[in-house]
């Protein structure tokens, strides 16, 4: 298995699941640092850059599944446009290269992380894989790295399989520490009171997804979630509960856009409530944290044993 993004939050879980499974797991890197981190999981780095389809093919060669969960989320709370390029550029550039190589090496199956507020239901109800998509210009290249990893299985002749993720927290996940620390630290983090309900994964379990579907290719689109949608003030006053913090605090609506900047403002306050049943029911997985309860119980235990939140939240 070839997988892009080894070296993330997911790509690593990923790549260890994949050798204890006794799967021959290759890591695409960069760096010097990037194969000792892919070395020390028990898998096989080898480098090559995602905008490079001719060096993507020497590095996938004798893979028979390639996975994509490359990303250049931005690591900041308040972006604009621009600070999305990078990732935009991963979604569309990034995997019309990669699924060249998937065809070139003549894999069979070809996976794609999504992310599932890219669709959503009318009002804020709950929704399907079949949903509209979002008309926001941030959320457009995922859904059309779906659409190039779609078209590109049908005219090669793998097999595509979308794995569109909840909201992913893991104890290190940026995302996740940034929330920890603003709640020590008494930062609002939460707008109008937070009544937007979201589906979260936690990052093991979405990497069990994607064990799951490397191991049984099927074509389709799937969200991986896990059973409970819940609102983010509740997600939120339990990570604070368990930090030993004060409840939330929260930004009206009229200061948030200035503060956190448009997308975390409207993203923190849009609903995206979904089911895990079809890729439950397809790939006979199930989330060995089931709801946010026991996933902050694991991401609060994993940070007292590094001593965090303290001082600023950096990437692990
Ligand atoms: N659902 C959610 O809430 C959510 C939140 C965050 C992320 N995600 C998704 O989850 C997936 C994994 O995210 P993550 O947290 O694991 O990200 P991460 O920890 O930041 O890792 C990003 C990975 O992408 C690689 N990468 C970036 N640019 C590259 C390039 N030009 N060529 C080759 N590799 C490149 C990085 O490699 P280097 O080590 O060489 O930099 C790293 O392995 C992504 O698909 C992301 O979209 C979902």
């Amino acid at each position: 298995m070839f997988v892009a993004g080894a070296t993330g939050v997911l790509g690593r879980r990923l790549v260890r699941r994949l050798v204890a499974r006794g799967h021959s797991a290759v890591g695409l890197t960069r760096t010097e640092a990037g194969d000792q981190i892919v070395r020390s999981l028990g898998g096989e780095p080898r480098r090559a850059d995602l905008f490079d389809a001719d060096a993507l093919t020497n590095a996938a060669e004798g893979c028979s599944v390639v996975v994509h969960v490359a990303t250049a989320i931005p690591t900041k709370l308040r972006t604009n446009r621009k600070d999305w390029a990078e990732n935009d550029r991963i979604r569309r550039e990034g995997t019309k290269c990669l699924t060249t190589a998937a065809a070139r090496v003549g894999a069979g199956a070809y996976l794609q992380q999504g992310i599932v507020w890219a669709v959503r239901g009318p009002d804020g109800q709950t929704f399907d894989e079949d949903a509209h998509p979002v008309n926001d210009p941030i959320l457009a290249s995922s859904l059309d790295g779906e659409r190039i990893a779609r078209e590109a299985g049908a005219a090669h002749g793998f097999r595509t399989a979308i794995l569109r993720c909840g909201g992913f927290y893991s104890s290190d996940g940026w995302h996740t520490r940034i929330f920890g620390e603003s709640l020590v630290r008494g930062r609002p983090v939460l707008v109008d009171g937070g009544s937007a309900i979201w589906s979260w994964i936690h990052a093991d379990d979405a990497a069990t997804a994607f064990l799951a579907a490397s191991e049984w290719p099927k074509s389709g689109v799937w969200h991986v979630v896990d059973d409970r949608p819940v609102a983010l003030s509740d997600y939120l006053g339990a990570l604070a509960r368990r930090l030993g913090a004060r409840p939330p605090r929260h930004l009206p609506r009229s200061l948030a856009h200035l503060v956190l900047g448009r997308y975390t403002a409207e993203l923190l306050t849009s609903s995206f409530a979904t089911s895990n049943a079809r890729f439950r029911s397809d790939f006979r997985w199930q989330p060995a944290y089931p709801t946010f309860a026991e996933g902050l119980d694991e991401v609060v235990a994993a940070w007292q044993s590094e001593g965090f939140p303290r001082g600023k939240a950096t990437r692990p």
